[in-house]
């Protein structure tokens, strides 16, 4: 029996107990099988799907029923003024990780002009990186992860949105730099606890564990990259980094005992303490 667009829709509540935004996703998923915008859905209500719409509708709600990302269902995320496409070998990009973007923008809004040398550690989708190569087409921006699928998500990402001022490389964190420097470098590393009950909740039970976890409550990858990154920034340059709403204290002390300085934290739009910020300047010290 045929459907139509309100019928669809009327099917959302079967949702509710997977997903708090049970009637957004839904209208995500149909806008997604449609390729129209959500908005269509309410302007053309008694437009029927054709059977193949309907079973492929039907299958992305059974897999949201059973807590699969509504990113990874239709491929792609919003993310500051660009889209990504995702999958499951990459993170899907957060609301709260583009502080990062607004902050080096903020830093940096007076260089727009200069070829400024940046490294995004841990880029997976490219997100960080492709919204900075896209606000600075003169920047040239180097993404780097140690995942070669994430690497492919990213190099395709860049292709499709036709930057051509990122290069990409396979590498653990600053191993992979060749004794070259940067005016900034970024990052939003694995900095979750092993044992967070968060991991079992939500959409998160789905992403890479390689690309949420890591060892010493969460902080250990944050030290190698504060560590490695003091060797590779030039004089006056910043590091960026996201944290656990919790770790701000840590990571401060991690960029002191670094010998970082203008150490500052910078809270997200729900108030909570989201990335912090130092600058490597010796020369004055
Ligand atoms: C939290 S995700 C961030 C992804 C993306 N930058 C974002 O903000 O959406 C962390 C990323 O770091 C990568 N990663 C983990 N360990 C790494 C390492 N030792 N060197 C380079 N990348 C690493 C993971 O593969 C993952 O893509």
């Amino acid at each position: 029996m045929s459907q139509t667009i309100n019928a669809a829709l009327g099917t959302a509540r079967r949702l509710q107990t997977a997903s708090d935004s049970w009637q957004l996703d839904t209208e995500i998923l149909l806008a997604a099988v449609l390729e129209k915008q959500r908005d269509y859905l309410h302007t053309w209500p008694d437009t029927e799907l054709t059977l193949e719409q309907a079973q492929t509708f039907e299958r992305a709600m059974q897999r949201r029923e059973r807590g699969e990302p509504v990113a990874y269902l239709v491929g792609k995320q919003g993310f500051w003024d660009i889209e990504v496409v995702v999958n499951e070998h990459v993170l899907i990009p957060r609301p709260e990780t583009e502080l990062l973007v607004e902050s080096a923008i903020a830093l940096y809004q007076n260089r727009f002009n200069e070829s400024m040398r940046v490294a995004d550690l841990g880029t997976g989708s490219g997100a960080i990186a492709l919204a900075l190569a896209n606000t600075f087409p003169r920047w040239c921006i180097t993404a780097i992860d140690v995942s070669e699928a994430a690497l492919a998500v990213a190099k395709a990402n860049a292709r499709r949105l036709r930057l051509n001022n990122v290069e990409f490389s396979l590498a653990s964190w600053c191993d992979g730099f060749d004794g070259e420097q940067f005016d900034l470098i970024i990052s939003n590393p694995p900095y979750v606890a092993p044992d967070d009950r968060h991991l079992e909740q939500g959409d998160i039970r789905f992403e890479p564990k390689s690309a949420l976890i890591a060892e010493e409550d969460g902080l250990a990858e944050i030290k190698k990259i504060a560590q490695q990154s003091a060797t590779h920034l030039k004089e006056d340059a910043w590091l960026l980094l996201e944290h656990g709403y919790s770790q701000a204290p840590q990571v401060q002390d991690i960029f002191a005992n670094c010998g970082f300085q203008n150490i500052v934290c910078r809270q997200d739009l729900a108030g909570l303490d989201r990335m912090t910020q130092a600058q490597w300047c010796q020369c004055k010290l």
